[in-house]
């Protein structure tokens, strides 16, 4: 049964990069009467409490089956090895969870905490942000009319302009579990359609950890539908020209481009052209807040009271195999069904 939408006390777990955003974006939203910040490492969450003028505890206190400190909802933006193991906690807890992608790095760990948190019934939201964007939705949209006819093929990007850095990324998942999620997920979401093959392929480029790591700085992946809809997902960690995310769909009646705004990060180099015409985008924050704004209070306004969260884990499920099929693809050079991921 939907409760009533009240502010809640949200615990936020995990102050690193997109932790602290969240943070900020929590403390400042009317639904949130208490925020309590919690990291592995504590003075992470002290220091960013202070600043903040927010609690901060212990990872034990916030995760105490006795809930000593009332939380009512989590935010897990903690290190995606860890994201299984806390879903399966808040499924024990019954704490309704906003949880960041990826669900996993391995398929088994994701599984078992989709069936934990489908066992205890237990509501939740997984950070696919794309699904609230305003490009994204109106591809969706056209998709779904039949405007854009059949759809054909499409072509996804996503680079960033900077790396992140070297620590993130031998316990990041890998370039297409990581990374590439947000395309596989937006994908399935705007094409209403399940990806049935993959090939992937590129290369590390540029600092030592991505072939320390067995990933890619620069990658390619060829994704078939099961309409037989082909496409290519290209991403990067050295954009030079900025922080690029697009996705370009066909069809035989028309196509879609989303991310083709004033701040593309391209440079044409034809005749009279001045597009774009402002500074390119630099970071997934700048480019993505409205988005991670949108999320938030979908999870304060829905999960927190009864209903169920845009992206399942069983969505998180779905855009992990595709990233999985990839790296088995990569590893042996040749293309990989989904349902050899299992
Ligand atoms: N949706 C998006 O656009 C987006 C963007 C960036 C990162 N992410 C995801 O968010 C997660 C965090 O990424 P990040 O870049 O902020 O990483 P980060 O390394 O900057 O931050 C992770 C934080 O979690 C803490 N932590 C690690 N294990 C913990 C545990 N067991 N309990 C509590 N805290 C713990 C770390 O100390 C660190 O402060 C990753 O899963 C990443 O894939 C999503």
């Amino acid at each position: 049964m939907n409760k009533e939408v009240r502010p809640f006390a949200i615990a936020l777990l995990g102050v690193g990069r997109i932790g602290t955003m969240h943070a900020r974006l929590l403390k400042k939203h009317p639904l949130v009467s208490r925020l309590i910040l919690a990291d592995v490492l504590p003075e992470r969450a002290e220091e960013a409490a202070q600043e903040l003028g927010c609690e901060s505890a212990t990872l034990d206190e916030v995760l105490s089956l006795d809930n000593p400190l009332g939380v009512e909802g989590f935010v897990i933006a903690t290190a995606t090895s860890t994201h299984a193991d806390l879903l399966i906690k808040a499924s024990d807890l019954g704490i309704p969870t906003y949880c960041e992608k990826p669900i996993s790095m391995t398929l088994d760990e994701a599984v078992r905490a989709q069936e934990a948190l489908e066992a205890a019934g237990l509501l939740h939201h997984i950070g696919f942000h794309r699904r609230f964007d305003v490009g994204y939705t109106r591809a969706k949209e056209l998709v779904q009319s039949g405007e854009l006819g059949e759809v054909r093929r499409f072509h996804a990007v996503t680079c960033d302009q900077l790396p992140p850095a070297d620590d993130y990324i031998p316990t990041s998942g890998g370039i297409f579990v990581d990374c590439n999620a947000h395309d596989f997920d937006i994908l399935r979401w705007v094409l209403g359609r399940e990806v049935v093959e993959v090939y992937a392929t590129g290369s590390a480029r540029g600092r030592a950890i991505y072939a320390e790591s067995n990933d890619y700085s620069d990658a390619v992946s060829i994704l078939t539908f099961d309409d037989g809809t082909v496409g290519s997902v290209q991403s990067s960690r050295y954009n030079g020209q900025g922080y690029e995310v697009r996705l370009d769909i066909m069809g035989d009646k028309g196509s879609a481009n989303v991310g083709l705004d004033n701040k593309a990060p391209m440079r044409s180099v034809e005749d009279d052209v001045a597009y774009p015409t402002e500074e390119p985008w630099t970071d997934f924050i700048e480019r993505f807040k409205p988005c991670y704004e949108a999320e938030l209070d979908h999870f304060l306004r829905n999960p927190m009271i009864g209903k169920p969260g845009a992206c399942t884990a069983a969505d998180a499920v779905a855009a992990l195999k595709i990233g999985l099929a990839c790296n088995i693809s990569r590893d042996e050079n040749r293309p990989v069904r989904i349902d050899e991921i299992k």
